[in-house]
């Protein structure tokens, strides 16, 4: 008689058989070697491409800035580190070649200060990594500041101001440089734009307006500079948990100094930092870096306007009682 047990052991053994017999594990196995072989040859790539290049960062003192700079760093480009504070360039290039040693070659950072409302800085800046370096492989326009306030009450030069640091700075500087990447036929300009540069919402007018001039102007320079092989990488994430928020100006141009609740529960901006790297090593078009639900609101806004207008000004009548209450 046949236990209870033995038959169990017995079924077993044929679903082992069935397994070992089949192509089920060898293609199982397979599967998971080729994507693993994959994933290994797209993260080669990505090294060599990066290895002694040059990579201009903007905005390197804070945030997603200083986190790319540490990818970037540690894939062993020769990182240009800029921004407006020269004490925080100085020790972040501090804190980074007194990291511990690295699989690949690594390259002290250059740091060169100035403003990006600054026309003049950015002409002057650029000249100096051109002279000292020759080329720029990456230029990483990553810099920006955020706003908060209603259209009503804000002064035009605050629009001038957002425009200026996120539309005008970013374009002066990319200027600066194509000349330069055209002659060599060689070159990558990335972008840090924003869902906000795809759609609007509420008392971030000049904000999402200067990421949605961002968006339009990339886009172009994309299309013009292909002949040249030059690479445009536009990258839109969503919350990431820096201090945009408490950086942010206001209506009257004051700064805002608070950490957003919504901003506070983004994501990390080491993650981020990896999927930027990944996107320039992949040489990626666009890449929206965000949950499910802003990349639906962008298909929203696009395939249903009406409904995703309604949903904006029921936010702004919220948010307004909010702010009243
Ligand atoms: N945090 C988010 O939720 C979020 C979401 C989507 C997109 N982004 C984008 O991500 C990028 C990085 O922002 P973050 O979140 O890392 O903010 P952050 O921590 O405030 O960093 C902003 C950086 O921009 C630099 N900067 C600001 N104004 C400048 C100016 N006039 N000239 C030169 N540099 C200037 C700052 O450097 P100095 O102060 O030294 O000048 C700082 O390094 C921005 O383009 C932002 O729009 C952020
Ligand atoms: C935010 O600012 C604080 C205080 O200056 C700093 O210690 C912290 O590193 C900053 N956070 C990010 C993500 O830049």
């Amino acid at each position: 008689m046949v236990t209870e047990a033995t038959r169990k052991s017995l079924l077993k053994v044929r679903v082992m058989d069935f397994i070992t017999s089949t192509a089920v594990l060898p293609l199982l196995f397979g599967c998971v070697g080729v994507f693993s072989l994959f994933k290994l040859l797209q993260r080669m790539r990505t090294s060599a491409y990066l290895r002694n290049a040059v990579v201009v960062i903007t905005g390197a003192t804070s945030g997603l800035g200083r986190e790319c700079a540490r990818v970037f760093y540690t894939a062993g480009a020769k990182l240009v580190l800029c921004g407006r504070n020269r004490e925080a360039l100085e020790e972040l290039t501090e804190e980074l070649t007194a990291s511990l040693a690295t699989q690949v070659q690594t390259h002290r950072p250059y740091t060169v200060t100035f403003d990006l409302a600054d026309p003049g800085a950015i002409v002057a800046a650029a000249a100096e990594i051109l002279q000292r370096f020759g080329h720029v492989d990456v230029l990483l326009n990553n810099a920006g500041i955020s706003y908060r306030g209603a259209i009503v009450d804000t002064a035009t030069d605050v629009d001038k101001k957002v425009m200026e640091t996120n539309y005008f700075g970013p374009v002066a500087l990319t200027k600066a440089l194509l000349p330069s990447m055209i002659k060599r036929r060689q070159g990558h300009v990335v972008v840090i734009s924003s869902i906000q540069g795809k759609i609007s919402i509420p008392f971030r007018s000049a904000y999402a307006a200067s990421k949605h001039a961002t968006q339009a102007f990339f886009d172009c320079l994309r299309a013009e500079v292909e002949q040249y092989e030059i690479q445009v990488t536009v990258l839109s994430p969503g919350y990431i948990h820096t201090n945009l928020s408490l950086h942010a100006v206001t209506a009257d141009g004051s700064t805002y100094g608070v950490m957003d609740k919504t901003t506070a529960q983004g994501r990390s901006p080491v993650e981020v930092a990896r999927d930027v790297l990944a996107a320039v090593g992949k040489k990626k078009k666009e890449v929206i870096l965000a949950d499910l639900l802003p990349s639906l609101a962008i298909y929203l806004r696009t395939l249903a306007p009406g409904l995703f207008f309604s949903l904006m000004a029921s936010r702004a009548r919220k948010e307004r009682k909010s702010k009243n209450s």
